[in-house]
């Protein structure tokens, strides 16, 4: 047990030199730096710095961070020649989907780059001018004297660049067709995959491998499976990424969540002797019991030896005196008093018994996921007499179709007719907003009164889902944050003002408990931004007496459920409570069947919450703790415990 980590290289599964950042924010400030002591070196040696750049969620931090040194550091690219990976084909450049428009949204508008050192895949060629076109890029590539550093993000096929799965190690720039996951990924930015070009004109995996320098870039828990195949599987034109195996100069760049599959990371004990210590032990018995198929209780000696823990029943005993460790630990974490139950001994309960009935504030990033992930322990805060408020943080106005703003509208004009309300207003209004809907181009953000519009529908829904559950309407609360009032998909940072909002809220209600969607890693942004504001919020609140009264709990947003390890309060639901959750679900019916933004599952939200709840409970019940018919998970967030 006097091992430590460093006396072993747990990486030695990893075919890619792999650095591991905490946050996707401080990942990307590291490759941004590489990029620009490159660009500061080479400048003043009047030398010029070529990139090859991507596009998507993966480096937008990347270019943030460049954009900041170039306003505040007076980093200059004049010197700087870009060539980006891939372009979708056909495709306008003005167009919003367009990696053209991207590329000058995120970074060339905001840089003194020189237009004629710009080169991007062209989407608007005939198709047999392809070919040439193509002959012409990887040409222009090696005459600027080849890429000194290529970033790239990796998609959930294995892609890099557009390269998908089948594409050769010395492919060169091309047409392709694209992979159906790749296509189910960017359909939210298309709205609907029937939208989503079926083809990309993309460098090869040759062209991206005679680059100097590689960084391949992942944030985000959708990504680990794949991580985990790129670096630790072997080179097959299955996942093209492995390819960058074969590169002498290529580091992967992880935020925590897309490491968590890494072996170093899920089974450390696997990779040499560990450290071991109480999470430790607790994460390796739960891996082993269900890698066994056997409850824990019931694991042997000999499982633990055969599994590289025997430095565990060293430490502790027998396997009798770990399996009860851990049983116990687990066992604990269950409650069906999410709010504390009174007069009971809460010595090993997840919340406190007094003061009873608590104050309890849910924080919803949009105006669904309250009852989504965590409707069941919602209806049971509000059947065991606690105090419930919700706030939604944001108005959601996005995910509205445009035909249900039409039926809402229509329903008012016609209101206004049949109680000769002697309105032509809404008449008018009605006509406009028909009109500015029928003309209306793709991906083009909604007028002001539409917005409105779609996010009063978002707020009847909540109400109705709220006085379903049984609140007050007067403990709802309807933040409209104003980072997220873009109308696009891509949301202004998080500012002072949002923080205000949440502070003041929080403020108001004193809550004993605060629910927050702990969805540390979303790429995407509004559940991560949601969240910071709460974190910020709440740290300049840090002093405040009744803030010693307050636990905070996060539940997972809608992707995914917390590891069996992490969760500190799991509240089981009954049949009947199952019923009750889907049906507040139920109410949110601008996002039922088909909702705007479905991500890459193809399952109702209601059906997500389901089968996710489902799945904790049989896992619980697989370690061999007691059955339930589904359970809500929570992690208590501590930073400012001491
Ligand atoms: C983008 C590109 C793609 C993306 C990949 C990941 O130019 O070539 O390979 O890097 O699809 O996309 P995000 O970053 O959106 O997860």
């Amino acid at each position: 047990m006097s091992v430590s980590l460093s006396d072993f290289d747990l990486t030695s599964h990893e075919h890619i030199p792999t650095t591991l950042f905490e946050t996707a924010e401080q990942g990307s400030l590291y490759v941004a730096n590489a990029i620009a002591e490159l660009i500061e070196s080479r400048n003043k040696e009047s030398k010029t710095t070529v990139l090859g750049l991507a596009t998507g969620s993966t480096p937008t931090q990347v270019y943030d961070e460049l954009v900041r040194k170039h306003k505040e550091e007076g980093l200059s690219f004049k010197n700087v020649i870009t060539f980006n990976l891939d372009e979708y084909y056909p495709m306008a450049p003005e167009a919003h989907q367009s990696y053209v428009h991207f590329m000058h949204e995120y970074l060339f508008n905001h840089i003194d780059i020189d237009p004629k050192n710009i080169h991007i895949p062209d989407g608007t060629l005939k198709k047999d001018m392809i070919s040439d076109f193509c002959a012409n890029y990887e040409a222009k590539i090696d005459a600027a004297g080849g890429l000194d550093i290529q970033i790239l993000g990796i998609g959930r096929t294995g892609h890099i660049g557009f390269n998908e799965p089948g594409s050769t190690v010395d492919s060169i720039t091309r047409l392709i067709t694209l992979d159906r996951v790749t296509m189910l990924d960017a359909a939210s930015g298309f709205f609907g995959i029937e939208n989503v070009p079926r083809r990309a004109i993309t460098m090869g995996v040759g062209t991206i491998l005679k680059a100097k320098k590689i960084y391949m870039m992942a944030w985000g828990e959708g990504k680990a499976k794949i991580i985990k195949e790129t670096v630790e599987g072997s080179i097959n034109t299955s996942i093209p990424a492995t390819f960058l195996q074969h590169h002498k100069n290529t580091e992967v760049i992880l935020d925590d969540a897309a490491s968590a599959e890494l072996t170093r990371i899920k089974t450390p004990w696997l990779a040499g002797p560990i450290k071991w210590n109480n999470f430790l032990i607790k994460k390796a018995v739960i891996w082993l019991s269900l890698k066994l198929e056997k409850p824990i209780l019931k694991l042997t000696e000999e499982d633990y030896r055969e599994y590289g823990m025997n430095d565990i029943l060293v430490e502790i005993g027998t396997a009798y005196n770990v399996n009860i460790r851990v049983f116990n630990q687990i066992q604990h974490t269950i409650t069906g008093w999410p709010g504390g139950k009174p007069n009971a001994d809460d010595t090993y309960r997840p919340e406190r018994k007094t003061p009873f009935p608590k104050k309890a504030l849910i924080f919803s990033p949009h105006p669904d996921d309250d009852v989504i992930s965590m409707g069941g322990t919602f209806i049971r805060l509000v059947d065991q007499g606690h105090k419930v408020h919700v706030a939604y943080q944001t108005s959601g106005n996005i995910a509205v179709f445009d035909d249900d703003a039409v039926r809402f509208a229509d329903f008012v004009s016609d209101y206004n007719d049949v109680f000769q309300l002697d309105d032509t207003q809404a008449d008018n209004m009605f006509r406009e907003i028909r009109k500015f809907l029928e003309n209306k181009k793709q991906g083009e953000p909604d007028s002001e009164e539409i917005k409105i519009i779609k996010g009063l529908i978002r707020r009847g829904e909540a109400k109705a889902a709220c006085r379903y559950v049984g609140i007050p309407d007067e403990n709802i609360h309807f933040l409209d944050l104003p980072f997220y009032e873009t109308g696009k998909i891509r949301k202004k940072p998080i500012g002072p003002e949002d923080v205000a909002i949440v502070k003041k809220l929080i403020t108001e209600i004193k809550p004993h408990q605060i629910y927050a969607a702990g969805d540390l890693s979303d790429p995407h942004g509004t559940h991560r931004v949601c969240l910071e504001a709460i974190f910020a919020a709440l740290r300049e609140l840090r002093d405040e007496p009744w803030m010693k009264d307050c636990y905070v709990w996060l539940y997972r947003g809608a992707w995914q459920e917390w590891d069996i390890e992490d969760i500190e309060m799991a509240v089981p639901l009954s049949p009947a409570e199952t019923d009750k959750k889907r049906r507040a679900i139920f109410k949110h019916q601008s996002q039922k069947d088909r909702p705007l933004f479905p991500g890459s599952d193809k399952r109702e939200f209601w059906q997500r919450a389901d089968d996710r709840t489902r799945g904790t409970a049989e896992i619980y019940d697989e370690l061999g703790l007691a059955e339930y018919e589904a359970m809500e998970a929570f992690v208590r967030w501590k930073e400012l415990d001491d």
